[in-house]
């Protein structure tokens, strides 16, 4: 949620900061802050409203400093504010503190710190931990002390960073159930909740585990455990160059990745078909097959986008390697003690690796003994760390809040899974060869479909003023009629729903009126005549249509308002495919409005809070 920054070293901390945190933006943006210390000052800014507001008050103070923390917020405890906008300071204004997280017993330490006289400005969980720390350096304990005895207090999740005037050279860092990772260089040092933010300046990193706090110095840094035990820190390095995290001439991030799903997916897939067996290699599953296949079912859980991926791997596991599976939100399932055990195995799809709802599933299924196995896109993320055994994505970093490049990299490392467990099983040689030629011509597929773009923009912008939008979609289509419609949500805010397409008759049918666009997702499956059926109840109720169909397909076009063609392709992928115009409508239908498109209101990218 939250972005986090920190800077010690020789250089002025101050555009490090700020770069750093343009880079995190994406986590949060609606207020953003900076605390440097040097010997001279201690010094404060902070402002509601996004990092550019930030970087001009900033750049105003004319402040230098080579030790600084930064942070851009996504609220949880008190409105969009300057007050509550982080780093929170102790009443002599010497202690900064940014926390991503929620401290769940802020109410109860409150009262205690209020007792010993401790004033709070703001409405935050933050500030609380703030005082805390300087209640323990006011009883003579070091800051890093301080901070690993006030943090034995807090229950929660936290990612924190501490500077302090009385021991200027160093910054405190500790994660409980927020990322943070440590960024190496040459007589400095960084810290981040992402590496985005570090890679302009080191690929050296160190990635934090939960209950781990840092004390960082400009030429050294050293971990230890909450409870005070030392552990030596493995230095990883980060692959991805600073090219990838750029808009590349593109006005937004969104239609960047949208642009880039050819390369992505080409990405996901690579190295990976083994088209003489007809099956997938994948290195991470590699010794977990067998165990797999002799679970009693796989569950598979995510949220948001992610969640629609796994409801697209759970008609191609059930499909193809005869699988039984079931789909949960992660957020239901780490909450009410599903029945699951050793024989069971959970896959974990996620983008960011770090969404907390998803990473506590993962917690709650490996307590019970079930296979836990991380489908995620950011290299060394929470969720691709504490799996068992995994896949990456390989979608490169998704910047836009919406997501749509990792989504359809899902889709493909699902296949993947899929094709390799299926052919264990009954799936036969040639068929396997199918589906692996099939996956070979994705990325032109889906260029073909990326030409469209200004007939989509187009068609788009015919539907810009309407207030509600059903998306209808059968079989592997479904998921894809909820995609489209959250994508429309997320970035438009036009009121959106997704059904499968016989559904409309139990309720979303009363919607239908001439002023209500239905889009449907309409490719020749096995279900292509009863979705025509469909087509026709709506057209009988005068709603106007726009749909995703094949090339060559030439009864819809006559029956609907618009349509937008789409390659044909085996039916495991198809959801790669006809998600590609939904995308491309939601983008130019929001951009038609005025609005931002790579920072909706009220989202972020990565919710590291539950
Ligand atoms: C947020 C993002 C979505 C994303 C979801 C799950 O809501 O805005 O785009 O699909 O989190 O994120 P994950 O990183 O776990 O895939």
């Amino acid at each position: 949620m939250c972005g986090i920054v920190g800077y010690i070293g020789d250089k002025n901390c101050v555009p490090i900061l700020i770069e750093g945190l343009k880079r995190l933006e994406y986590r949060g943006y609606d207020s953003a802050g900076v605390g440097i210390i040097n010997t001279t000052e201690c010094k404060v800014v902070k402002t509601k409203g996004k990092v550019s507001e930030l970087e001009k008050l900033v750049y105003a103070e004319k402040i230098q400093s080579s030790l600084g923390i930064g942070h851009t917020r996504w609220a949880t405890h008190g409105e969009p504010s300057t007050i509550n906008a982080h780093p929170h300071l102790n009443e002599e204004k010497t202690l900064f503190l940014i926390h991503n997280g929620i401290i769940e017993n802020y109410l109860s330490l409150k009262k205690g710190l209020e007792k010993e006289g401790y004033k709070f400005n703001s409405e935050t969980d933050t500030e609380v931990l703030a005082h805390l720390i300087d209640h323990y350096l006011k009883l003579k304990h070091s800051l890093f002390q301080a901070v690993r005895y006030a943090l034995n207090e807090v229950e929660g999740t936290y990612g924190i960073c501490v500077i302090y005037k009385g021991e200027s050279d160093k910054i405190i860092a500790a994660k409980k159930g927020s990322p943070l990772v440590l960024g190496i260089g040459n007589n400095e040092n960084f810290v981040a909740s992402d590496v985005n933010a570090l890679i302009a300046h080191t690929k050296q990193v160190v990635y934090l585990e939960d209950g781990e706090i840092a004390e960082i110095f400009k030429d050294h840094f050293t971990t230890k455990t909450i409870s005070d035990e030392t552990i030596i820190k493995e230095i990883f390095q980060v692959e991805m160059g600073i090219d990838e995290i750029s808009k590349s001439g593109y006005p937004h991030f969104m239609l960047k990745e949208i642009m880039d799903q050819p390369e992505s997916i080409f990405n996901s897939l690579r190295g990976r078909l083994v088209l003489d067996e007809g099956i997938s290699k994948l290195g991470g599953l590699e010794g977990f097959e067998q165990r797999i296949l002799d679970s009693k079912r796989i569950l598979i859980t995510a949220c948001g986008t992610s969640w629609h991926a796994a409801l697209v791997g759970e008609y191609m596991l059930e499909q193809y390697a005869g699988v039984p599976v079931e789909v949960e939100y992660a957020s239901e399932f780490r909450y009410r003690n599903p029945i699951i055990d050793k024989d069971d195995t959970v896959i974990f799809i996620s983008q960011s690796g770090e969404t907390a709802d998803t990473l506590a599933a993962m917690k709650e299924a490996k307590k019970k003994g079930a296979l836990c196995i991380g489908v995620c896109n950011v290299v060394g993320s929470s969720i691709a760390r504490e799996s068992d055994a995994g896949v990456y994505i390989h979608a490169g970093p998704e910047i836009g809040v919406a997501s749509t490049k990792a989504f359809t990299s899902q889709i493909a490392v699902l296949a993947l899974i899929t094709l390799l467990l299926a052919r264990r099983k009954n799936l036969s040689l040639p068929e396997g060869q199918e589906i692996i030629a099939e996956m070979k011509k994705l990325t032109d597929k889906v260029g073909t479909i990326l030409k469209q773009n200004d007939l989509i923009k187009e068609i788009s912008e015919k539907y810009s003023n309407a207030r509600n939008f059903l998306y209808l979609g059968r079989g592997y289509n479904f998921p894809v009629a909820l995609e489209g419609a959250l994508k429309l949500k997320e970035i438009s805010y036009i009121h959106a729903e997704g059904y499968p397409a016989a559904e409309m008759k139990h309720g979303p049918i009363a919607l239908i009126d001439d002023d209500m666009p239905v889009v449907f997702i309409a490719t020749k499956d096995s279900v292509y005549d009863k979705v025509i059926s469909n087509i026709q109840e709506v057209r009988a109720r005068k709603g106007r249509i726009l749909a995703i169909v094949n090339e060559g397909d030439t009864q819809i076009e006559k029956m609907v308002d618009h349509v937008i063609k789409v390659p044909k392709t085996h039916n495991m992928l198809t959801p790669i495919l006809t998600v590609i115009p939904l995308q491309l409508i939601a983008y130019h239908i929001a951009v038609k409005k005025g609005l931002n498109v790579d920072q909706p209101r009220n989202l972020a990218k990565s919710v590291t809070v539950e």
